[in-house]
């Protein structure tokens, strides 16, 4: 297997200062590259959750090595304000959104468009797979799948194709990786299936619903003071992220959800305005970090009226994850 680099971790620590003790929060275990490094520094605790339970080997070997310190959970992040974590002074909260190293070289995972075989893309805790999407669904929601999460221009012609090709049989991944790269011209740069894997992948795990509530929930969970930390690898992933930051750390008079409730209290200081980026050095390394973008803010009120407007605004893509419902 390749060689795995936890990314932005040298500015994560920078961030967070573990050298001081504290308690964490790591939602996104993978190989436990952030909780491993927390854990170096003495009088720190990491509750790490991952929903893929092959992360949990991983953690069983650094559980031996730090039994009172270190807590794993084979959960969703969208679930930590279910856990009995939420007394514990949390000191930060980090996300890593992009795929773990097990998840793009497992070719059973049917994650990567160099997958071969039954279409797949479940990252754990799931309830249907993107055999069933690419196979079952009708052209329009493939369509609006494809257009929506991936942002693809040619979502209409692939959609179509999918639907003439599967009446002749079932959908594997290489089936789909071939009428993808048949429609799409040459462009140099990304693969021209990375968009439509992108799309289906959020959809079969609900990447949009996990994050709003990933969010909303450590929000709730975190004390004054403590930082919520984001890595993202997408600019969808990546809008959320700003809006949440950003429109939660302006005064405001009043919310436009709940007009007779004096909302005046900012959630957020708003810690760096523009995102920081993976240095060349980390780049020539590790390629993949290349489109990465970390975010994060200290919280500074407690507040519950958020809610409502936050889910709101992103209506429209959690619309499109409520497809599944056909399924
Ligand atoms: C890029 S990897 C994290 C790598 C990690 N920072 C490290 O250094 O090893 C992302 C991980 O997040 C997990 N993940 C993605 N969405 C999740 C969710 N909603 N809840 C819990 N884990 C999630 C994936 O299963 C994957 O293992």
């Amino acid at each position: 297997m390749k060689k795995h680099y936890p990314v932005l971790l040298k500015e994560i620590i920078s961030i967070i200062s573990p050298q001081n003790g504290g308690t964490y929060i790591d939602c996104t275990f993978g190989q436990g590259g952030y909780s491993k490094k927390i854990l170096s520094y003495p009088n720190t605790k990491v509750y790490a959750f991952d929903r893929d339970d092959k992360a949990s080997t991983f953690a069983y070997n650094i559980k031996k090595k730090y039994k009172e310190r270190f807590y794993f959970k084979n959960k969703k992040f969208s679930q930590i304000s279910k856990s009995d974590i939420s007394n514990n002074n949390i000191d930060a909260i980090i996300f890593d959104l992009g795929l773990s190293y097990t998840q793009i070289f497992d070719p059973k995972s049917g994650i990567s468009f160099k997958s071969k075989g039954k279409l797949d893309m479940k990252m754990g805790i799931n309830e249907f797979s993107a055999n069933e999407v690419v196979n079952l669904l009708e052209k329009k929601d493939l369509e609006k799948i494809f257009y929506k999460f991936g942002e693809e221009k040619l979502s209409r012609l692939i959609a179509n194709k999918i639907i003439i090709q599967r009446n002749q049989r079932k959908l594997h991944t290489e089936d789909l990786v071939s009428i993808i790269e048949n429609t799409k011209r040459y462009k140099k740069g990304t693969h021209k299936a990375t968009k439509i894997f992108q799309s289906i992948r959020m959809f079969v795990n609900k990447e949009i619903s996990e994050l709003l509530f990933g969010l909303i929930n450590s929000f709730k969970i975190i004390k004054p003071g403590g930082k919520i930390i984001i890595v993202t690898f997408h600019s969808i992933e990546d809008r959320i992220v700003k809006y949440f930051f950003k429109n939660f750390s302006e005064q405001r008079n009043y919310s436009r959800y709940f007009p007779d409730v004096q909302n005046n209290k900012k959630l957020f200081i708003l810690k760096n305005k523009k995102p920081i980026y993976p240095s060349n050095s980390e780049v020539n390394k590790n390629p993949s970090s290349r489109s990465a973008k970390l975010r994060y803010a200290e919280k500074i009120n407690e507040s519950d009226v958020f809610q409502d407007e936050f889910l709101n605004k992103f209506k429209d893509l959690v619309e499109v994850e409520n497809i599944s419902k056909k399924l």
